[in-house]
């Protein structure tokens, strides 16, 4: 039987193109969306995935929501920890209330989710957490304290967890991408996006299915002997 995946925040941006990468290799795919019922369910018609609506900041959620997977699809092997937020501003301006939204989506969400599914994937001694950074993480983002605490925190939380899970066949690494062509980023005032792009050295934006190769590589089974790492894509932007 195949193995089931979450990809969460999975119907749109790099999740839609991961989740439709796993899907390409094989797997059953379950795509989580936070609102948008609409295009989730546009996109579940069109490619054949599953999806489901939960708030992956909310730890109840979490777990009934991957309970409802599993009863579904089968036992969940493979989570990608694609969701997240931004509500930029700089400190002067940013409100308590972005700084917690977005660490308890882009972050809290990765445990929330790690609680729901790494028991099971500890006894069946295989699973593969992949979990989504940024180069603002590594690197700090003007106007962004809230977006790089999380995504660095993330980068933290993968070495931690990848060295609970290793013993058990578990490997959880975490994928820093770099500016990607995606709705998050044509957010960005455009000629502070201009600034940003003549600093990348390929000198263009990627592309989600640049992000979602290295997810399939990181969730495949040839991918067992790398845990706690972090892949950058970012055309060069920042060599970390
Ligand atoms: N370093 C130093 N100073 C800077 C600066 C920088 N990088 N960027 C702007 N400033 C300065 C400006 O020159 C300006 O100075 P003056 O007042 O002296 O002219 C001052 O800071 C205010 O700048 P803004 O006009 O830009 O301030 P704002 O309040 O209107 O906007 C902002 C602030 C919302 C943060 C805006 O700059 C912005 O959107 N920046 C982009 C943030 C970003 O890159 N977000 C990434 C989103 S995509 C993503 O997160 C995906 C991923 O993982 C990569």
């Amino acid at each position: 039987m195949a193995r089931v995946a979450i990809v969460t925040g999975g119907t749109r941006g790099i999740g839609e193109a991961i989740s439709l990468a796993l899907q390409k290799t094989g797997l059953t795919v379950a795509a989580t969306y936070a609102g948008n019922a609409e295009r989730a369910e546009a996109f579940a018609a069109r490619t054949g995935i599953a999806v489901y609506q939960w708030d992956v900041a909310d730890y109840d959620a979490c777990q009934a929501g991957c309970a409802k997977v599993a009863a579904d699809l089968g036992d969940v092997d493979i989570v990608v920890n694609n969701a997240g937020i931004t509500r930029d501003g700089t400190i002067l301006k940013l409100s308590y209330d972005d700084w917690k939204a977005v660490i308890d989506t882009n972050l809290g969400g990765c445990f929330n989710m790690a609680k729901a599914v790494f028991p099971g994937m500890r006894t069946r001694k295989w699973g593969r957490i992949v979990n989504i950074g940024s180069i603002n993480g590594q690197a700090g983002q003007y106007g962004q304290v809230n977006y790089a605490a999380a995504k660095s925190g993330i980068h933290g939380f993968t070495k931690a967890l990848a060295q609970e899970g290793a013993r058990a066949g578990v490997t959880v690494n975490a994928i820093a991408p770099g500016y990607i062509d995606t709705d998050m980023v044509a957010a960005v005032p455009a000629d502070v996006l201009e600034k940003i792009v003549a600093k990348i050295p390929v000198g263009r934006l990627g592309q989600a299915s640049e992000i979602a190769r290295g997810v399939v590589f990181l969730c495949s089974e040839e991918g067992g002997f790398v845990t706690g790492s972090t892949l950058s894509i970012n055309g060069g932007q920042h060599m970390y």
